[in-house]
């Protein structure tokens, strides 16, 4: 008999363009993981309404997601891409998952202290229990490998304590699901002012988008921090140089990196030439996938489909998981 393959489930807001943390820290680990795992990626479309009062763009933003998952190398044949909107299974498990979430733990979590001070105005419930919303996005299926970003790390953690909660108070049906990354650390692609991450929608001009053309690319990197005066030998690197270091290790070779290494370590460094080969790295990269994804983009009946194909695979493996935690609570009356 076959080995059941690991259950693999992430997801992306669509509240802006996808950049280089996006992929590097998500889409990248997606693409490997599809022929290996059993795979579940979606577009979370119903996160976004914890944050978006306008709505005008979201179906842009959504067509624009799904494009570029799969002008990154997702076969959505091979998985299941879909619109959390799409499975409304999600919601009746984010409510029974509510009873095990705790007021006074969602209100410590980072990323909403992060999200009442962007927004005092809106500090809406959705944005309190995001958290449980991403942990019945990822328990739907029953996953145990969660390809994020290190910034998702908490909301992982979160995830583990409504399985247990669950799994204690009823029976065991939830298995433990762990943020993932090849083996390595989670990743966080820093800013190109040294000021942050890589956001969708704040920090343009220092974010590098999936679909930025060659030009906004080369100017964004000409632009990046590096200079911090001369360095007493044996210092510490500054964290912009390191930065700057971080991304070209993603689009260039080694040889490259170790040249410009050997060079800082010399003191002989010139930034000028290495933002030019860090530039055309990344020219280099993004350019075939935003071309792929522009073409995708305007297919709208291919996206459709996609999207309808998709959601038809999650359902299916939705249902049984609702039927399973039904059951383990007792909400089965005949
Ligand atoms: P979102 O939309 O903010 O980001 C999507 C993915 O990109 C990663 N990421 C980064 N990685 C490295 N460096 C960066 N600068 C960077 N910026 C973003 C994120 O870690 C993420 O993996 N809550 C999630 C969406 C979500 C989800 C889920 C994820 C909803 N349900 C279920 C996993 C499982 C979010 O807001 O991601």
């Amino acid at each position: 008999m076959e080995k059941k393959k690991d259950i693999v489930m992430s997801g992306i807001r669509p509240t802006g363009f996808l950049h280089l943390g996006n992929y590097f820290g998500a889409l990248r680990n997606y693409v490997r993981m599809q022929d290996a795992y059993t795979c579940y990626f979606m577009v979370a479309d119903l996160h976004a309404l914890t944050t978006l009062r306008e709505t005008r763009e979201l179906k842009q933003h959504v067509r624009r997601v799904l494009a570029e998952n799969i002008a990154c190398g997702l076969d959505p044949d091979k998985v299941a891409l879909y619109c959390q909107s799409h499975v409304p299974e999600t919601a009746e498990l984010y409510l029974f998952l509510n009873m095990l979430a705790y007021k006074g733990e969602l209100e410590k979590t980072p990323t909403f202290k992060d999200k009442v001070r962007l927004q005092p105005e809106n500090v809406n419930a959705g944005l309190l229990t995001y958290p449980v919303l991403q942990a019945a996005d990822i328990l739907l299926h029953r996953a145990t490998l969660v390809p994020v970003g290190k910034d998702q790390e908490q909301h992982l953690e979160i995830a583990r304590n409504y399985v247990n909660r669950f799994n204690q108070r009823y029976s065991e049906v939830f298995p433990e699901p762990y943020a993932f990354n090849f083996g390595e650390d989670l990743i966080k692609v820093p800013s190109l002012d040294g000021a942050g991450k890589m956001s969708k929608s704040e920090n343009q001009m220092a974010t590098l988008y999936l679909a930025d053309d060659d030009e906004s690319i080369r100017k964004k990197i000409s632009k990046a921090k590096t200079d911090s005066g001369a360095l007493a030998p044996g210092a510490p690197m500054p964290e912009t140089i390191a930065n700057l270091f971080l991304l070209l290790k993603l689009v260039r070779p080694q040889d490259v990196l170790d040249k410009f290494q050997a060079d800082y370590q010399a003191g002989t460094i010139r930034y000028g030439d290495m933002k030019k080969e860090l530039a055309e790295g990344m020219v280099a990269f993004i350019t075939p996938i935003r071309e792929k994804a522009e073409h995708i983009r305007n297919d709208e009946a291919y996206l459709r489909q996609v999207m309808e194909q998709g959601a038809a695979k999650a359902r299916a493996s939705a249902a049984v998981t609702l039927q399973l935690a039904k059951d383990a609570i007792g909400l089965n009356y005949f």
